[in-house]
């Protein structure tokens, strides 16, 4: 979604800031804008389309060294030059840009427009800056102050002001800031990839907090001017993590990373003595663990899926009831929270709106509620009442990929640590361990196999509707393979219980819809083999993912790819990679953006 970045220092603002959108641009946007301020004046250049596209209209000579950026992800208006940020007041003294949504912009605006204030954008976000105008009488900070007290709705703002050269003062509610503290220059940021190449050591905002920012110094204060001391966090993700490297996508690096990022999941976190695993994040003592009747998993699109597995996965192993819900739906039903139940918010971003609103909720009703997020101090993982970061490295690709595999490890160690203080035999938790770990090798085997997926994408990509058929654990990996195909090729895909489709999918079923089945050796095989038989038999095209050397399946079969066999708990790893590289190269068949698919984002900060 819309990403924010500002800068006061010695270098030339453009650069800095063209940079850093430059980095945000991963989280999906349709247009962007700078605000440049120099010697009494302040230039905002800003256009629809790409950074290249901004950075095109550029003056070369464009001097200045503060200033603020903006991606745009539309909401209120069209995606147009005019609507994209920052906007400025009327006098053009002032310039704002802003994530998130302003819910009383209506009003808001109806009241300036009725001070003779004209709008020049149809943006809930131009209030601010009319807002901040109004208010102003000679200090921007009271002048924000005073303005967010009259916004309802989420932000993450940053604002300059041309008589108030090298200051630049942000604020956030529901939307990510943060201070990035540099060598005599300071940065506000939306995200940290936007400073990384500049500065490690950050300070989070959190909401209701403004943030006054200088070329050496910050300070930061609630709404009532109180000062709030801040630790400054060291982020740990280096450069080449947001860099492609020889790899044409980010995407395609971060699944091909996933042997490296699954090992970063579960190192140090394995206690082989005990046969057993250790996550220091809980903060809940073995007596609260052992209290547990009932898991619920709030999340939203591929971390739901990992949360469905999850359930699948500690339902059957650690023998606790346990299921997976969108978090989006979650809110507005009045959730009960019942005594003895732990809940998990699983967000790769940490920053996800449904998510985040929905544990706020459930946390309200007084539920222990822990995070399994990818991004260190993200508001998810700060809220939660505990958690486990996964340590994927930064996923810069909008299509999730490696957090995914990252998540289901982290819910795999836990359910370890439940099953072992249960009912599991220490022989079990042995076996149990020797196979999670043999996982990144069985993976490796996959990736090696890549080209066939390519091959088998090519024979495909034209179709233009799909089915994706799995049972039992492998059920959400349908899910999650079918959202893949769709978010980053457009080809329609739906993912079913292959014991589903005969109720209803089954129509679709015809020799231009091909059906992809996840078949491993397990406990359902012949199930789904008649599945497969049903589909043969109404004359659809079978792809499907099933064990090496599995000749029965491959004799029935129009194609097939051949998965390690590993045991049935531990599939989900083995069957969502080629699932990932299918629909990666299906999208590179069709030449689509892939890392940055049309209308998505990949931090979703909107309900
Ligand atoms: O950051 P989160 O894990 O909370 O994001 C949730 C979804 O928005 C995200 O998984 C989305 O579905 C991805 N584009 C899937 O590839």
């Amino acid at each position: 979604m819309c990403g924010i970045i500002g800068y006061c220092g010695p270098k030339p603002a453009a650069q800095i800031l063209i940079d850093g959108l430059k980095r945000l641009e991963y989280r999906g946007y349709d247009s962007a804008g700078i605000c440049i301020g120099n010697n009494g004046s302040l230039t905002v250049v800003k256009k629809k389309g790409k950074i290249r596209d901004l950075k095109a209209i550029v003056p070369k000579n464009l001097q200045g060294n503060f200033g603020i950026g903006h991606t745009r992800w539309a909401t209120h208006g069209g995606v147009t030059d005019i609507n994209a940020h920052p906007h400025t007041d009327v006098s053009g003294k002032i310039a704002i840009a802003h994530n998130g949504i302003i819910e009383n912009f209506a009003v808001l605006k109806a009241k300036l427009e009725s001070d003779g204030i004209t709008f020049k954008s149809e943006t809930d976000s131009e209030v601010i800056a009319h807002l901040i105008a109004q208010n102003y009488k000679g200090n921007l900070e009271q002048a924000v102050k005073e303005s967010l007290s009259l916004l309802e709705g989420t932000y993450g703002i940053v604002c300059i002001h041309i008589d108030e050269p090298f200051k630049i003062v942000g604020a956030r509610n529901g939307s990510p800031l943060v201070v990035g503290i540099g060598e005599k220059e300071m940065f506000l940021a939306s995200d940290v990839t936007a400073i990384l190449a500049h500065t490690k050591q950050v300070v989070y905002v959190e909401d209701r907090e403004v943030v006054t920012v200088t070329c050496d110094d910050y300070t930061i204060t609630d709404l009532k001017d109180r000062p709030i001391n801040k630790k400054i966090d060291e982020i740990t993700w280096e450069l080449q993590q947001i860099e492609k490297g020889d790899f044409a996508h980010f995407m395609e690096k971060e699944i091909f990373e996933q042997p490296e990022s699954i090992t970063r999941a579960y190192s140090g976190r394995t206690e082989a003595e005990q046969a057993t695993a250790k996550l220091g994040g809980l903060n809940l003592t073995t007596k609260e663990l052992l209290n547990i009747e009932r898991i619920k998993i709030i999340a939203a699109g591929t971390s739901f899926h990992a949360g469905l597995v999850a359930a699948y996965l500690m339902e059957s192993i650690a023998r606790i009831p346990c299921n997976a819900e969108l978090a989006s739906e979650v809110r507005y039903r009045n959730p009960l929270v019942e005594r003895n139940t732990l809940y998990f918010a699983v967000s790769q971003s940490g920053e996800t709106a449904d998510t985040l609103y929905a544990m706020r909720e459930l946390q309200r009703k007084g539920a222990t509620v822990l995070g399994i997020c990818n991004v260190v101090g993200s508001t998810i993982a700060r809220e939660s009442d505990g958690g486990v970061y996964i340590h994927s490295g930064p996923e810069i690709a909008v299509a999730s990929t490696k957090a995914f595999t990252s998540q289901i490890t982290a819910f795999y160690l836990f359910n370890l640590i439940l099953s072992r203080m249960r009912h599991m035999s220490f022989e079990s938790g042995e076996w149990y361990l020797k196979n999670m770990l043999a996982v990144p090798d069985s993976i490796k085997i996959v990736l090696d196999k890549a080209a066939q997926l390519k091959d088998m994408a090519g024979r495909y990509a034209h179709y233009k509707d799909f089915l994706f058929l799995g049972r039992g654990i492998n059920y959400p990996v349908a899910l999650e393979g079918a959202l893949k195909l769709k978010e980053i090729s457009y080809i329609h895909a739906e993912g079913y219980s292959a014991a589903e489709i005969k109720h209803g999918p089954i129509a679709l079923i015809n020799e231009e819809t091909p059906s992809v089945f996840l078949v491993p050796a397990d406990r359902l095989r012949e199930k789904v083999i008649s599945n497969i038989k049903e589909v043969k038999a109404r004359k659809g095209r079978v792809i499907a993912f099933c064990n090496e050397k599995d000749e029965e399946i491959k004799s029935i079969v129009d194609d097939f790819f051949e998965v390690p066999k590993v045991p049935g708990i531990f599939n989900p790893f083995v069957m969502v990679v080629p699932l990932q590289l299918f629909a990666y190269y299906c999208a590179v068949e069709l030449g689509r953006d892939v890392d940055q698919p049309r209308n998505l984002a990949k931090s979703v900060t909107v309900e």
